[in-house]
């Protein structure tokens, strides 16, 4: 999983110092230099039942990559649960490739679980993130907080605090639902849906 990474690559918990090159690492690595780092920045400022754990990977101290794992929810029948919703990940154009979006998430989900936290959601894409240790959501049992998720991109990873009776919807922060960043719309979810869901669902 991490053969071709750089031999002075470092992942670690985030400091202060790293939120400009947090920044930059999104802005780049999903070309826009507004919306995922406005994500970020909000979360972190967040009150939330469970810490963000945000790990950056850097190169020379250089912030290269970064992932955060901020709180949701588990609406389970018994009661509300809280969980984690790993997002955003993101690695430097040129850096991507090399294993480091892999030691990321294995050092955030790791995290996770030694916090006892029991499950870790995220949309993403299936291809990616089944090599990387998460299972398609659904299959699970678990509902999606969304109709807007493209087929296949609602994940979940167990971890070892999981129970049986810990299934239900899953639930984002109030910051993902402000800044629209639940699923995706338009012509984005039409592409990413091969067409099963029309664009006209959408403003984009
Ligand atoms: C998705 C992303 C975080 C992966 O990080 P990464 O460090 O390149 O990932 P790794 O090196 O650990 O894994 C490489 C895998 O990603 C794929 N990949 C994605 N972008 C790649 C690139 N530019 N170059 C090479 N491989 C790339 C490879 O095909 C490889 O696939 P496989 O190992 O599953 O067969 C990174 O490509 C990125 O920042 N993308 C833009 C933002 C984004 O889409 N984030 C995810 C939102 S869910």
């Amino acid at each position: 999983m991490t053969t071709d990474a750089p031999a002075e690559l470092l992942i670690r918990p985030e400091t202060p110092e790293d939120h400009d090159g947090i920044r930059t690492v999104h802005a780049r690595a999903f070309g826009d230099s507004e919306r995922v780092p406005r994500l970020v920045d909000t979360l972190r400022a967040a009150e939330a039942a469970l810490p963000p754990l945000s790990f950056v990977a850097t190169v020379d101290q250089r912030v290269v990559g970064h992932v955060l794992l901020s709180a949701g929810r588990l609406d389970a029948l018994p009661r509300l649960v809280d969980v984690y919703s790993l997002s955003p990940l993101g690695v430097l154009p040129e850096y991507q490739g090399r294993g480091i979006g892999s030691r990321l998430i294995e050092d955030a989900v790791g995290a996770a679980d030694r916090q006892g936290v029991p499950l870790v959601f995220l949309e993403g894409s299936p291809s990616y993130y089944r090599k990387r240790g998460f299972l398609p959501a659904e299959e699970l049992g678990f509902r999606p907080p969304t109709l807007r998720y493209p087929p296949g991109a609602f994940q979940v990873v167990r971890l070892s605090a999981h129970q049986e009776w810990m299934t239900g919807t899953f639930v984002y922060s109030e910051t993902f639902w402000a800044l629209d960043c639940v699923g995706l719309r338009g012509a984005r979810l039409t592409a990413a849906s091969g067409g099963r869901v029309a664009a006209d669902q959408g403003s984009e």
